[in-house]
């Protein structure tokens, strides 16, 4: 049994995991504090990880119905995120490894977004393109198995949840805007605007700024009692245009790959329309379910499956980082 802690952000989250992939728990406390200042205050997040780390591992422990007597392995995310608050997900992993003589496994967050599919009962295998769109990242790679994954494409200014935190927060929704953009966009009519995809944009790279400033102008543009009639239509247009952004690059890697299997994850991939048209593509797509999209410690297990523990003389000096460790996209990808 694997258990996993994941604090690279907002969510503080613990999970049992079984070497098959199976999920015996996977708790997830959103701490909710952070709505106020339309984005996360990292000093704020620390600290509320640092209140309820504990109480989310004994809680996952509890739902998965055994006691740490039966972990096998932890499984931590090292990064990228908010130092600050990996550091309690860090701290709290180490102290049960070491205590208890466990084997500790560091794991990078993004690669629990690409590989979150092949837990179970999606249980999705390698060769595979995988999408991951989220809060912090987006981009696109080729898995030809855990240990061998390539990145194709990226984004050459925000990520794709930034783009929609950003489009939400114009229309006045709260934070964090993906659900409450998709709640408006679903009564609105998606082709009311046309919002700029990037296609322009040539290869497997996306570009989310150009979207971002042409909401801007044209809320200016309608005036404000306008803009307010037809939010919905608006967020339904931004939205399309993200989804398409991203569609139209999986198609081109898919393409370009010569690969019919597909891969999704990130928060974005919880999002209703995006899901569907990508389900529509003509591949095998798995897109694990919501919960499994956005931040979660399953899909860390799921990682450390697949990766070496730390020699137990490596576990008290293991550190975080910030930024991501993925070398850049491969120059003949592009
Ligand atoms: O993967 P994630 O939970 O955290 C990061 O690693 O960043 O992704 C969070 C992002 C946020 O930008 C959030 O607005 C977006 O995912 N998101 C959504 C939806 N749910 C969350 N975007 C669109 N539609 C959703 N339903
Ligand atoms: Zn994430």
């Amino acid at each position: 049994m694997i258990l996993a802690v994941e604090t690279s952000c907002d969510d503080t989250c613990a999970a049992v995991v079984d070497d098959d992939g199976r999920i015996h728990a996977n708790v997830i406390s959103s701490q909710g504090i952070h709505d106020a200042y339309g984005g996360v205050v990292p000093e704020l997040a620390a600290r509320a990880h640092a209140e309820r780390c504990d109480l989310v591992v004994a809680d996952a422990l509890r739902t998965a119905g055994i006691t740490l007597d039966d972990v096998t392995r932890v499984a931590v995310t090292r990064g990228p995120g908010l130092v600050g608050a990996l550091l309690v997900g860090l701290q709290t992993a180490k102290a049960i490894a070491v205590a208890r003589g466990l084997p500790l496994v560091p794991v990078d967050h993004l690669d629990g977004h690409l590989l979150a599919c092949t837990l179970r009962p999606v249980a999705f295998e390698p060769p595979f393109v995988a999408l991951v769109a989220s809060g912090g990242h987006t981009f696109l790679s080729r898995v030809d198995d855990p240990d061998r994954i390539e990145e194709l494409g990226g984004t050459l200014d925000d990520a794709a949840g930034e783009a929609i935190d950003k489009g939400a927060r114009l229309l006045g929704l709260p934070y964090p805007g993906g659900p409450a953009l998709e709640a408006l966009a679903a009564e609105g009519d998606p082709e009311a605007f046309a919002f700029p995809t990037g296609a322009k944009v040539r290869g497997l790279d996306c570009s989310f700024s150009g979207l971002k400033t042409s909401l801007l102008y044209r809320i200016r543009d309608l005036g404000e009692a306008e803009a307010t009639a037809r939010r919905a239509d608006l967020a339904a247009s931004y939205q399309r245009a993200v989804v398409e952004t991203l569609a139209v690059r999986v198609e081109r890697a898919l393409e370009q790959t010569g690969l019919d299997r597909l891969a999704v994850g990130g928060g974005v991939a919880a999002n209703g329309p995006l899901r569907e048209r990508l389900g529509a593509l003509p591949a095998a797509v798995a897109i694990p379910d919501r919960s499994l999209c956005t931040d979660n410690a399953a899909m860390i297990a799921a990682v450390a499956r697949f990766r070496p523990a730390l020699a137990p003389e490596d576990v008290a000096g293991l550190e975080a980082y910030a930024t991501g460790q993925r070398p850049p996209a491969a120059a003949s990808a592009r």
